[in-house]
Protein backbone atom coordinates (compact mmCIF):
# COMPACT_ATOMS: atom_id res chain seq x y z
CA UNK A 1 0.00 0.00 0.00
CA UNK A 2 1.44 3.42 -0.76
CA UNK A 3 0.75 5.37 2.42
CA UNK A 4 2.55 2.33 4.27
CA UNK A 5 5.67 2.51 1.59
CA UNK A 6 5.58 6.54 2.47
CA UNK A 7 6.07 5.55 6.13
CA UNK A 8 8.69 3.24 6.12
CA UNK A 9 10.13 5.72 3.91
CA UNK A 10 10.10 8.82 5.71
CA UNK A 11 9.29 7.50 9.15
CA UNK A 12 5.93 9.58 9.17
CA UNK A 13 2.63 10.59 7.46
CA UNK A 14 0.69 12.96 7.43
CA UNK A 15 -3.30 12.80 5.68
CA UNK A 16 -5.08 15.54 5.55
CA UNK A 17 -9.34 15.59 5.92
CA UNK A 18 -9.65 12.22 7.20
CA UNK A 19 -13.01 10.84 8.43
CA UNK A 20 -13.18 9.47 11.64
CA UNK A 21 -13.96 6.10 9.73
CA UNK A 22 -11.01 6.08 7.40
CA UNK A 23 -9.16 6.95 11.14
CA UNK A 24 -10.40 3.19 12.43
CA UNK A 25 -9.39 1.30 9.23
CA UNK A 26 -5.84 3.40 8.81
CA UNK A 27 -5.39 1.85 12.55
CA UNK A 28 -6.62 -1.38 12.11
CA UNK A 29 -4.01 -1.03 9.09
CA UNK A 30 -1.18 -0.33 11.22
CA UNK A 31 -1.85 -2.78 14.36
CA UNK A 32 -4.00 -2.47 17.99
CA UNK A 33 -4.38 0.61 19.89
CA UNK A 34 -2.40 0.00 23.35
CA UNK A 35 -3.53 3.64 24.49
CA UNK A 36 -5.48 6.59 24.26
CA UNK A 37 -4.87 9.94 25.51
CA UNK A 38 -6.74 13.49 24.46
CA UNK A 39 -4.47 15.94 23.88
CA UNK A 40 -6.16 18.82 25.28
CA UNK A 41 -5.23 22.20 27.61
CA UNK A 42 -6.45 22.03 31.27
CA UNK A 43 -5.46 24.84 32.54
CA UNK A 44 -3.37 25.12 35.66
CA UNK A 45 -2.07 21.49 34.26
CA UNK A 46 0.61 19.99 35.82
CA UNK A 47 0.96 16.99 33.52
CA UNK A 48 2.78 18.22 30.15
CA UNK A 49 1.01 16.62 27.68
CA UNK A 50 -2.04 18.64 28.87
CA UNK A 51 -0.19 22.37 28.95
CA UNK A 52 0.54 24.68 26.94
CA UNK A 53 3.83 24.20 26.79
CA UNK A 54 5.79 23.51 24.13
CA UNK A 55 7.13 20.00 24.55
CA UNK A 56 11.28 19.61 23.43
CA UNK A 57 11.88 16.15 21.25
CA UNK A 58 11.24 12.60 22.51
CA UNK A 59 9.56 9.39 21.96
CA UNK A 60 6.74 8.33 23.76
CA UNK A 61 6.45 4.94 25.34
CA UNK A 62 8.31 2.36 24.24
CA UNK A 63 5.81 0.17 23.65
CA UNK A 64 4.18 2.08 21.15
CA UNK A 65 5.67 1.36 17.84
CA UNK A 66 3.39 3.94 16.16
CA UNK A 67 1.62 7.14 17.40
CA UNK A 68 -1.25 8.56 15.77
CA UNK A 69 -3.07 11.74 16.01
CA UNK A 70 -5.90 12.72 15.03
CA UNK A 71 -6.68 16.64 15.38
CA UNK A 72 -10.32 17.45 16.16
CA UNK A 73 -9.47 21.32 16.48
CA UNK A 74 -6.09 23.30 16.58
CA UNK A 75 -5.34 26.66 18.32
CA UNK A 76 -5.33 29.54 16.03
CA UNK A 77 -2.07 30.26 16.72
CA UNK A 78 1.01 28.03 17.53
CA UNK A 79 0.47 23.71 18.27
CA UNK A 80 2.68 23.02 15.75
CA UNK A 81 4.23 19.84 15.43
CA UNK A 82 7.49 19.10 15.02
CA UNK A 83 9.95 15.76 13.74
CA UNK A 84 12.98 15.05 13.65
CA UNK A 85 14.81 11.70 12.48
CA UNK A 86 16.69 10.13 15.34
CA UNK A 87 18.15 7.80 13.12
CA UNK A 88 19.74 10.02 10.89
CA UNK A 89 21.24 12.23 14.05
CA UNK A 90 22.18 8.89 15.03
CA UNK A 91 24.05 7.68 11.80
CA UNK A 92 25.89 11.56 12.20
CA UNK A 93 27.45 10.86 15.45
CA UNK A 94 30.93 8.94 15.54
CA UNK A 95 31.50 5.69 15.95
CA UNK A 96 32.70 5.95 19.44
CA UNK A 97 29.44 8.57 20.62
CA UNK A 98 27.46 5.61 18.94
CA UNK A 99 28.92 3.03 21.42
CA UNK A 100 28.53 5.17 24.34
CA UNK A 101 24.81 5.68 23.70
CA UNK A 102 24.51 2.10 23.55
CA UNK A 103 25.32 1.60 27.06
CA UNK A 104 22.56 4.60 28.01
CA UNK A 105 19.74 3.75 29.50
CA UNK A 106 16.63 6.18 30.34
CA UNK A 107 13.77 6.75 32.84
CA UNK A 108 11.18 4.33 32.15
CA UNK A 109 8.03 6.91 31.64
CA UNK A 110 5.81 4.30 34.28
CA UNK A 111 2.51 3.45 32.31
CA UNK A 112 1.79 -0.70 31.92
CA UNK A 113 2.39 -2.92 35.22
CA UNK A 114 5.21 -4.44 34.09
CA UNK A 115 7.22 -1.18 33.41
CA UNK A 116 11.09 -1.52 34.10
CA UNK A 117 12.48 1.10 36.59
CA UNK A 118 14.82 2.36 33.28
CA UNK A 119 14.67 1.11 29.18
CA UNK A 120 18.12 2.05 26.67
CA UNK A 121 18.32 5.01 24.40
CA UNK A 122 19.02 2.06 21.61
CA UNK A 123 16.94 -1.56 21.71
CA UNK A 124 17.10 -3.80 18.59
CA UNK A 125 13.51 -4.99 17.47
CA UNK A 126 12.57 -8.04 16.81
CA UNK A 127 12.68 -7.32 13.01
CA UNK A 128 16.87 -6.32 14.25
CA UNK A 129 16.29 -2.97 13.55
CA UNK A 130 17.35 0.00 16.21
CA UNK A 131 14.53 1.28 18.13
CA UNK A 132 15.39 4.62 19.60
CA UNK A 133 13.80 5.86 23.20
CA UNK A 134 14.46 9.42 24.64
CA UNK A 135 13.34 12.16 26.26
CA UNK A 136 15.52 15.12 27.52
CA UNK A 137 13.84 15.05 30.93
CA UNK A 138 14.40 11.17 31.51
CA UNK A 139 18.15 11.23 31.03
CA UNK A 140 19.59 10.52 34.50
CA UNK A 141 21.52 12.91 36.44
CA UNK A 142 25.11 10.59 35.72
CA UNK A 143 24.70 10.18 32.25
CA UNK A 144 23.91 14.38 31.94
CA UNK A 145 27.02 15.42 31.22
CA UNK A 146 28.73 12.25 28.75
CA UNK A 147 30.05 13.58 25.83
CA UNK A 148 27.85 11.49 23.30
CA UNK A 149 24.58 12.32 25.08
CA UNK A 150 25.90 16.18 24.99
CA UNK A 151 26.84 15.90 21.33
CA UNK A 152 23.21 14.06 20.44
CA UNK A 153 21.67 17.14 22.30
CA UNK A 154 23.74 19.42 20.49
CA UNK A 155 22.85 17.94 16.98
CA UNK A 156 19.01 17.79 18.01
CA UNK A 157 19.30 21.41 18.38
CA UNK A 158 21.09 22.18 15.02
CA UNK A 159 18.86 20.54 13.13
CA UNK A 160 16.15 22.04 10.96
CA UNK A 161 12.70 19.91 11.91
CA UNK A 162 10.52 19.07 9.90
CA UNK A 163 7.31 21.20 10.70
CA UNK A 164 3.73 20.47 10.11
CA UNK A 165 0.10 21.86 11.75
CA UNK A 166 -2.57 19.39 11.79
CA UNK A 167 -5.99 21.06 10.60
CA UNK A 168 -9.16 19.39 11.69
CA UNK A 169 -9.53 15.95 10.67
CA UNK A 170 -5.68 15.31 9.93
CA UNK A 171 -4.11 12.54 10.55
CA UNK A 172 -0.11 12.15 11.98
CA UNK A 173 0.89 8.90 12.50
CA UNK A 174 4.74 8.78 13.51
CA UNK A 175 7.20 5.86 13.75
CA UNK A 176 8.00 5.98 17.47
CA UNK A 177 11.20 4.25 17.29
CA UNK A 178 12.66 6.00 14.77
CA UNK A 179 11.38 9.35 14.67
CA UNK A 180 11.59 12.25 17.76
CA UNK A 181 8.23 14.37 17.92
CA UNK A 182 7.70 17.42 20.14
CA UNK A 183 5.36 20.67 19.61
CA UNK A 184 5.87 24.62 19.68
CA UNK A 185 3.95 26.70 22.78
CA UNK A 186 0.21 26.09 22.37
CA UNK A 187 -1.07 29.93 22.21
CA UNK A 188 -3.78 31.79 20.89
CA UNK A 189 -7.16 30.74 21.39
CA UNK A 190 -5.69 27.37 22.52
CA UNK A 191 -8.74 25.29 22.00
CA UNK A 192 -6.74 22.45 20.53
CA UNK A 193 -7.84 18.96 20.60
CA UNK A 194 -6.03 15.88 19.16
CA UNK A 195 -6.19 11.97 20.32
CA UNK A 196 -3.45 10.28 20.56
CA UNK A 197 -3.19 6.60 20.05
CA UNK A 198 -0.42 4.83 20.73
CA UNK A 199 -0.32 1.27 18.07
CA UNK A 200 1.18 -2.37 18.80
CA UNK A 201 1.73 -3.64 15.47
CA UNK A 202 -0.03 -6.74 13.97
CA UNK A 203 2.51 -9.65 14.48
CA UNK A 204 3.06 -11.09 11.22
FE1 LIG B 1 4.88 12.72 23.00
Amino acid sequence: MYMKEELLDKGFLHLVNQSEESLKSFINSLGEIIFTTDVIIKPDSKGMITSARGLDFHTDHHKAKYIVWYCYKQTDKGGESILIDAESLYEQLPKNYQEQLKGIELFEHKIFPDDKESYPFIAIDENGKKKFYYSFWLVKNEDKQNPAMLELQKLIRQTEPIKLKLKEKDILVVDNHRVFHGRTPIEGSKDRFLKRFWILPHQL
